[in-house]
């Protein structure tokens, strides 16, 4: 049979991608690739045995883990691995569990959660990132509570078109964890496992791959523990089949893995090569996939030999982020019981943090510090409904990066001396330094915070010259006071800066 749709497929993949055959016979050609799937149901039933003994023993204890083996009542265990769920979308585990802990002891059940304000949610979820997924949820439990009686969907269906922000992986995780249904869940982690054991090396983010990939995942998932099953595909892309150093020695699953027999293979062929040993014409001696070149679902790059295992999955190019100069106003006033307070805006109920408090803030305007400090009063004045005197003071730059945006704060600081300019409405507030570390803001502006402090209080006195030349670098690594140091400081943070996104 390969060999007759080999020769109905001519030409080079490149060519075949852009033409545009029908869903069905592109599933169709997927499926009889058996290279990439698991035909056997023999190895099928090994699989799963070996991937749950290793879960079993190995496993980390997590509290949603704990809760959906505990918790008796249907409604609130689907409502706690919805919540574990969302808050594991692009947030590592290390970082949920405390902010899951809290959430559950606070909202412990859906109408908890319904009877909470976004502000409520926003506080809670603050640091997290990502904050749409914060409301999704708020959103969520309010829809559940006043359109489907309180009741969680309780199929992978209804999980999917009933509550925002819920899409065909966080169903699935839900459904397989919370229900028991027999269904793959198919995130990044175990993208990287199902492209490395059937050595699928095609963009793993084309249709082609994405659904080959489901299809492997429902067709593997084993029935009898579904929820165990994908949490222990999880588990081992966390740990064992990491995208960088995989520990391939320690992998429960390695004899069924075809890029570690193609990466061993290789190696054994250079050795070979080196002493003298291959003869030419001879036959391959692991099993390949029989039609690469017409094949959706194998590499259209060569194989690289340092690489390993890590030739799978191919991601495409990432865009890189755009770069955006934000100025920031750190606006102070003394209280009468000496304590400060500092101004705050609401963000927009749309689009990035929103509706989360920040400092005053516009995009950079100009390059000096004039051109800076006089557009940061202009909003300044146009935020108190009033003017005032005092001179803003440079502070620093604060870099953040969000999943798209390389943010810097060029950060200014003000401390006024009237009481009296305020210009109260609910996007404008002033907040004492105890509330503001409870209220619901990024971490950007922790960050701006953690700046402001780590220069000394007499400089901000100072001159803004002589700050500029002896301010931040070895006080605080987010920040960058110099100019001139901004493209090192980008490059260094870049990779230490935790990514924040809407
Ligand atoms: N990532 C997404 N869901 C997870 C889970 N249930 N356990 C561990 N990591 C996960």
């Amino acid at each position: 049979m390969k060999k007759v749709r080999a020769a109905v497929i001519t030409g080079k993949r490149a060519n075949m991608a852009k033409r545009k055959r029908p869903v069905a016979a592109v599933k169709e050609e997927i499926i009889s690739q058996t290279y990439h799937t698991f035909p056997d149901a023999a190895e099928v039933v090994l699989l799963r045995s070996q991937l749950l003994s290793w879960y079993d023993k190995d496993k980390r204890e997590l509290p949603w883990r704990t809760l959906a083996i505990t918790e008796q009542d249907l409604n609130i265990r689907t409502y706690a691995v919805w919540v574990s769920e969302i808050m594991l979308q692009q947030t590592q585990v290390a970082t949920v569990i405390s902010y899951y802990n809290k959430w559950i002891k606070r909202w412990p059940t859906v109408q908890d959660l319904a009877a909470a304000t976004l502000e409520e949610v926003n506080q809670m979820w603050a640091g997290l990132g990502y904050y749409s997924r914060g409301k999704r949820l708020h959103e969520g439990a309010r829809k559940v509570v006043s359109e489907l009686n309180g009741e969680m969907p309780q199929s992978v269906d209804g999980l999917l078109k009933q509550l925002p922000g819920v899409g065909r992986y966080t169903a699935g995780a839900i459904g397989s964890i919370a229900l028991g249904q027999v269904t793959g869940a198919v995130d990044g982690n175990v993208i990287r496992v199902l492209c490395r054991l059937r050595a699928i090396g095609a963009e793993s983010s084309s249709p082609a791959v994405t659904e080959a990939l489901w299809d492997i995942a429902n067709s593997v998932v084993d029935p009898n523990r579904p929820g165990d099953f994908n949490q222990a595909m999880m588990e081992l892309g966390a740990r064992i089949c990491t995208p960088k150093a995989p520990l391939c020695s320690q992998c429960p699953v390695q004899s069924h893995c075809r890029s570690y027999q193609k990466a061993n293979y290789a190696k054994e062929q250079s050795t070979k090569k080196l002493l003298g040993k291959t003869r030419k014409g001879s036959p391959p001696d692991i099993e390949d996939c029989v039609d690469s070149e017409a094949c959706l679902l194998c590499p259209s790059e060569p194989w690289d030999s340092e690489l390993g295992v890590m030739n799978f999955p191919r991601k495409p190019a990432k865009k890189p982020p755009r770069v955006e100069r934000t100025l920031t106003g750190l606006v102070l006033r003394h209280r009468a019981d000496g304590q400060d307070e500092y101004l705050l805006t609401q963000r927009p109920s749309k689009g990035l943090l929103a509706g989360l408090w920040q400092f005053p803030s516009i995009l950079e305007v100009g390059i000096s510090e004039v051109e800076h400090k006089r557009a940061l009063c202009t909003e300044i004045c146009r935020i108190l409904g009033t003017g005032f005197s005092e001179d803003p003071q440079f502070v620093g730059e604060v870099v953040h990066i969000f999943s798209h945006i390389h943010q810097t704060y060029v950060v200014y600081s003000v401390c006024l001396k009237a009481r009296g300019s305020a210009n109260h409405c609910e996007t404008v507030q002033w907040l004492s330094r105890s509330a503001l570390q409870e209220a619901a803001v990024s971490t950007g502006v922790k960050k701006i915070l953690k700046l402001y402090d780590s220069v000394d209080k007499s400089d901000h006195q100072t001159t803004n010259a002589a700050k500029r030349k002896k301010s931040v670098p070895t006080k605080n690594k987010n920040s960058c006071a110099a100019r001139g140091d901004s493209k090192q400081l980008s490059l260094t943070s870049f990779f230490k800066n935790i990514k924040e996104e809407n």
